[in-house]
């Protein structure tokens, strides 16, 4: 995605998409060629669907192309993501962390038993799907995925990308954003997929904010598990078959300490080892 000249004052960028102000109060998000269809409109579908669930955050307004990029309306959120807000409020860190937890756990008891007219994926199903089609060998997938099965569905509503840029510090507290990674699922899968976001995901590397990046996740970790029913052994749990799913699309640093992790879920869940002996 190169593009950033667009119809309307420009607000910010992702990974995959532009924000532009289009006025009264609302942001126009324009996607890059290479985000699906189907992704855009599940984004679009899930943010109302949350919506209504009550969880804070920006309901798509409507769809609206420009130039033949495709794009959301949404409501214009005041404020900056929780990566900014940190970078400015270093200090005040330990306490943004500790209201991240507490919204996921918010989120995911908000949409328990809702699946939003079939609006959500299964999370096990994109596990297993992000299992099969990953580069783990075929025996590795087929231990993962049978113990994958024995693990309970969930029905909470999942996130998929909760990191502390989808998350957005405004003056009417802090809103979640990017659905087009959610799912209806167990909320520990989603809990330990935000711990590796905070340790192993996009952004700097070096060893400073290694040390940052790990003690933050120990933070919102212990957030999260003292505000919802997830217990420790339940992310524990899920963290092998979590993290083999996110070796298909893991466009990130800390490969050697995140392969390392991965490996050491799978020895101790008994489903193997990515280095057979
Ligand atoms: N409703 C909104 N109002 C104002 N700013 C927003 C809004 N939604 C998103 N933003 C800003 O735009 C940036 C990109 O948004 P978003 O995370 O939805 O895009 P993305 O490209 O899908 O992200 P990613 O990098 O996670 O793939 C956010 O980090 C945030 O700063
Ligand atoms: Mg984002």
């Amino acid at each position: 995605m190169n593009y950033s000249t667009g119809p309307y004052p420009f607000i910010a960028r992702g990974a995959s998409a532009e924000l532009f102000d289009i006025g009264e109060g609302r942001a126009l998000k324009l996607f890059g060629d290479s985000v699906s269809d189907e992704m855009i409109a599940r984004e679009a579908e899930v943010s109302i669907h949350a919506g209504a669930c009550g969880v804070p955050t920006a309901a798509a307004i409507g769809q609206q192309a420009w130039e033949g990029r495709r794009g959301i309306i949404y409501p214009r959120l005041e404020g900056s993501t929780l990566m900014d807000w940190i970078r400015r409020n270093p200090m005040r860190a330990g306490w943004a962390l500790d209201r991240m937890g507490e919204i996921q756990a918010a989120m995911h008891r908000a949409g328990e038993g809702r699946a939003g007219g079939g609006t959500l994926r299964s999370l096990k199903q994109v596990l297993t799907t992000d299992i099969a089609y990953g580069p783990a060998s075929d025996a590795l997938q087929r231990v993962a995925i049978a113990y994958l099965e024995t693990l309970p569905d969930g029905d909470a509503l999942t996130h998929g990308d909760f990191h502390l840029g989808n998350v957005m510090m405004t003056p009417q507290g802090m809103m979640v954003i990017d659905w087009s990674k959610a799912a209806t699922g167990h909320p520990a899968a989603d809990a330990v997929r935000s711990e590796m976001l905070m340790r192993f995901g996009i952004g700097p590397s070096d060893w400073v904010t290694n040390l940052w990046r790990d003690w933050a996740a120990g933070r919102l970790r212990k957030s999260y598990l003292g505000s919802s029913e997830v217990t420790a052994q339940e992310m524990d749990q899920w963290r092998p078959v979590v993290a083999l799913a996110w070796l298909r699309a893991r466009d990130a640093g800390r490969t050697p300490a995140f392969i390392r992790c991965l490996d050491k879920a799978l020895r101790r869940s008994g489903i193997g080892s990515l280095r057979p002996a």
